[in-house]
């Protein structure tokens, strides 16, 4: 079997020199094959900073784990990996300083979103429009929900919604009303080839095809794996989790993700001035992260020539404010 094949980390020199700054626990909560990991490390190293750090990789991908344990092999003293969820961030900290005797809080944190291009190239994981495979899309493949249960079982109107709220398809409808019809007709939709063959006979032009079948392909990734709401989760405990001037990094790829994260930043950057026209001189309370990214980072085009994953890359970044307690569990 053909060992699996993890790209280039994306936008690497940039996270490291946004990330590494001192000593401390790092948390990679987006593992993959520990392309960006090891990159960290290789900065702390640099730094002087390794033999005082922990990294830890999350990942809820058995492959990526073991991908990511043979890349990082010469830093195992200092890396833990752990299969999870990052919306677990929180707990995980906990219990890994816990085991370790640490302190507790991250000095950063970094999340790379979405699929790696192993599991979209790997067949048998049916994320790919462009190769027969199961229509499965979990990145974990111990959680029960996969893509076939939801194309073979909602209702024209749930699929309907679905294309539209995740994938934001302009022909949702029609696509969601031929899934139902093909259902009808034999039985159920077996594979990622047949759904992309009734995907593609809702759209005559060529081109149109592919930004269709990825949009659908995406939305149903999207409820499977349920990314926005555990996005949400980590964003929210990612915050707790870091240590005073401890910093954040996401990378996200489409423009859902992206929105969710601009806005959360965004929003916990904001002061509290109380009402209009008051004139006050001090805010009733100060924003928690300080946005140290004010527009997202993209890829140049060396890298995007490179690895094309890179070119719809959006990198931000912020720095947590506030010195309160420890909150991890
Ligand atoms: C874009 S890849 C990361 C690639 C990685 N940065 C590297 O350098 O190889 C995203 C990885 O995050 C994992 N992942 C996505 N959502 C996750 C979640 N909610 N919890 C844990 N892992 C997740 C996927 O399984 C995948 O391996």
């Amino acid at each position: 079997m053909k060992p699996p094949c993890y790209h280039e980390p994306v936008l690497a020199a940039q996270i490291t020199n946004f990330l590494v700054l001192k000593p401390g626990i790092y948390i990679d909560g987006t593992l993959g094959g520990g392309g960006h990991s090891l990159a960290i490390m290789k900065a702390l190293e640099m730094a002087g900073f390794e033999k005082n750090s922990l990294l830890i990789g999350i990942d809820q991908d058995d492959d990526a784990l073991h991908a990511a344990g043979m890349k990082l092999s010469s830093y195992k003293e200092r890396t833990v990996l752990v299969k999870g969820n990052f919306s677990d961030i929180r707990a995980i900290l906990g219990k890994i300083s816990h085991q370790k005797g640490l302190a507790g809080k991250a000095v950063g944190i970094l999340l790379d979103l979405g699929v790696s291009s192993s599991q979209i190239d790997t067949p048998g994981r049916g994320f790919s429009y462009l190769q027969k495979g199961p229509l499965d899309m979990r990145m974990d493949r111990c959680s029960s929900m996969t893509a076939g249960e939801i194309v073979n079982t909602w209702s024209e109107r749930e699929l309907a919604g679905l294309f539209f709220r995740y994938g934001e398809e302009p022909h949702s409808r029609m696509i969601a009303r031929r899934i139902v019809k093909y259902r009808q007709q034999t039985g159920e939709v077996t594979g990622t080839e047949v759904l992309a063959e009734i995907i593609r006979s809702s759209e005559r032009d060529k081109h149109k095809q592919i930004k269709t079948l990825s949009r659908v392909f995406q939305a149903l990734r999207i409820e499977v794996n349920q990314e926005l709401e555990v996005l949400k989760q980590a964003l929210h405990d990612s915050v707790d989790c870091l240590d005073y001037q401890g910093r954040m990094a996401v990378i996200s790829y489409h423009s859902l993700e992206d929105r969710i994260v601009k806005s959360f930043f965004v929003e916990k950057s904001k002061s509290d001035w109380g009402p209009k026209g008051v004139g006050m001189r001090e805010p009733l309370s100060r924003g928690v992260l300080g946005l140290v990214t004010r527009k997202p980072i993209i890829a140049d085009e060396n890298e995007i020539q490179e690895n094309p994953r890179a070119r719809s890359a959006k990198l931000r970044v912020v720095e947590n404010l506030a010195t309160g307690g420890f909150h991890a569990e």
